[in-house]
């Protein structure tokens, strides 16, 4: 890539990353042998050498093998240690081996994982996600992404339509419907390969925070579901206005659609989501990711009038069958809902993710916060950083972003790149491009002490004279 591509960049600041990054990528090749060794073996068995293609590319360089971890540290295969602040891109927010989750899953793998019926921790979990996302009733997957998609499939039986509208920016999982964008000619163009090209006519994309938009889409009359993130985290970090909140708790409802709010980025980043934080009013909220400290769940909550519409389209339900039709819902799966995730959710909820560990959380984030803005301003580099509780974002643009267009000039490459592999050649596992550092609930003082050193390192580097 140019550095024409980042016009709003000095270029020889880039010209520096890359420098930095050809030198840093040596060195970690030189301490992870083991590991580069281990891939090249794997490759036999698994394209790329990795169990999901994912792991073979997320990070934009090679990864390393994971041997063990524990609290916010973990190990490869060649010894080396990291602190994670990507914390397995918000899957793993718990930390390693926590010892809520640790016990949970041991006292009930000795009473049985599945019984493909409910377990009591059941209606525990249901009150402990009341509790922060207001909603009353709940259903469980195995993945965020089968929240929402089952959430999906909902809006439509509850609305009889089929339009999903979305905004720029997002990301809502692995799911053919919500992986469209918008281009600038106008015309709805897949984000990945493999998708039904026919999920983009029931797909649209307007820009986030747009409320004149929103408005003009909804008016068209066949939208089923408006999907927003609470806090755009997939391509950078944009908050909503006032008023795109508003429009979203008034406009959709009364278009004859229905608002779902995923929170899967920003459910503990802080307490009770975004959907607390900005006063979203939803349907239906998803989640998933780290509930369960790293055993798979993905939760959608529900008004009692959308727990209606499931209750009364069951599959294979008697009343059902007795009209003749006994298809209800495509929702479901055979492991969803089962008691070992239940079991974790439970832990998690009520011992790690508490309103006092958020609150040190975002007391974390705050000092992150700040020493890494003291850095910057140090070496006079025009940036920001900006915050969310827990979650860091580099800035580069001078105006906060609105948008995902906007947010995308912050994803500047050859600077995340040569950040990342800088930091885990200092024993930091920074974050996947697109997202900043994230404190999760296992980082220690110490740990964001040591990230603000190394970063304040990176940054001198990166503005050193010749
Ligand atoms: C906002 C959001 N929703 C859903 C998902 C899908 O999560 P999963 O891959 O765990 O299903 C992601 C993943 O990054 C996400 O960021």
């Amino acid at each position: 890539m140019s550095t024409t591509e980042y016009p709003h960049v000095d270029a020889a600041i880039i010209d520096r990353a890359r420098v930095i990054l050809a030198q840093e990528l040596e060195e970690f090749r030189r301490r992870t042998p083991n590991s580069i060794a281990w891939l090249e073996g794997a490759q036999s068995v698994m394209p790329g050498g990795v169990p999901m293609a994912w792991m073979r590319s997320l990070y934009r360089h090679v990864p390393v093998v994971a041997v063990r971890g524990s609290g916010s540290t973990f190990e490869d295969l060649d010894g080396n240690t990291f602190i994670d602040f990507n914390a397995c891109d918000l899957a793993m927010p718990a930390g390693f081996a926590a010892a809520p989750i640790v016990h949970a899953i041991t006292a009930q793998a000795q009473l049985g994982n599945h019984f493909l019926l409910p377990t009591i921790d059941a209606v525990e979990v249901c009150r402990l996600l009341t509790e922060r996302f207001a909603l009353p009733q709940w259903q469980f997957t195995l993945s965020a992404s089968g929240a929402n998609m089952d959430a999906l499939r909902i809006a439509r039986v509850a609305t009889g339509r089929s339009t999903v509208l979305l905004f720029d920016g997002k990301y809502h999982g692995h799911l053919d419907q919500t992986l469209w964008s918008r281009s600038d000619d106008g015309s709805v163009d897949a984000d990945l390969m493999g998708l039904d090209p026919t999920s983009a006519q029931s797909s649209d994309v307007i820009a986030y925070n747009d409320v004149a938009a929103l408005r003009s889409r909804l008016a068209k009359g066949d939208v089923a579901a408006v999907l927003v993130e609470s806090v755009l985290t997939n391509c950078g970090l944009v908050t909503p206005t006032p008023e795109f909140v508003e429009a979203l708790n008034t406009q959709v409802r009364a278009a004859g659609a229905l608002l779902i709010v995923d929170e899967t980025h920003v459910q503990f980043a802080v307490h009770g989501g975004g959907t607390a934080v900005f006063g979203y009013k939803p349907d239906m909220l998803t989640g998933g990711k780290g509930i369960g400290g790293g055993v798979p769940i993905g939760v959608i909550g529900m008004t009692d009038e959308v727990a209606a519409v499931v209750s009364n389209n069951r599959d294979e339900d008697p009343g059902l069958v007795e009209t003749g039709d006994s298809h209800g819902l495509a929702v479901g799966g055979t492991l969803y809902a089962n008691a070992l995730s239940l079991a974790a959710a439970r832990a998690g909820l009520a011992e790690i993710f508490t309103a006092e560990a958020s609150a040190r959380v975002d007391e974390l984030g705050a000092q992150l916060q700040k020493g890494l803005q003291s850095h910057v301003d140090r070496v006079g580099l025009p940036w920001t950083i900006d915050r969310l509780g827990g979650r860091i974002q580099w800035r580069l643009t001078p105006e906060m972003p609105l948008n995902g267009e906007e947010s995308y000039r912050s994803i500047v490459l050859p600077l995340i790149d040569a950040r990342k592999v800088f930091l885990l050649n200092r024993g930091l596992w920074d974050s996947i491009a697109t997202a900043g550092p994230s404190v999760s609930y296992a980082i220690t003082q110490d740990d964001v002490d040591a990230y603000i050193t190394a970063a304040g390192e990176f940054l001198d580097a990166l503005t050193a004279l010749d």
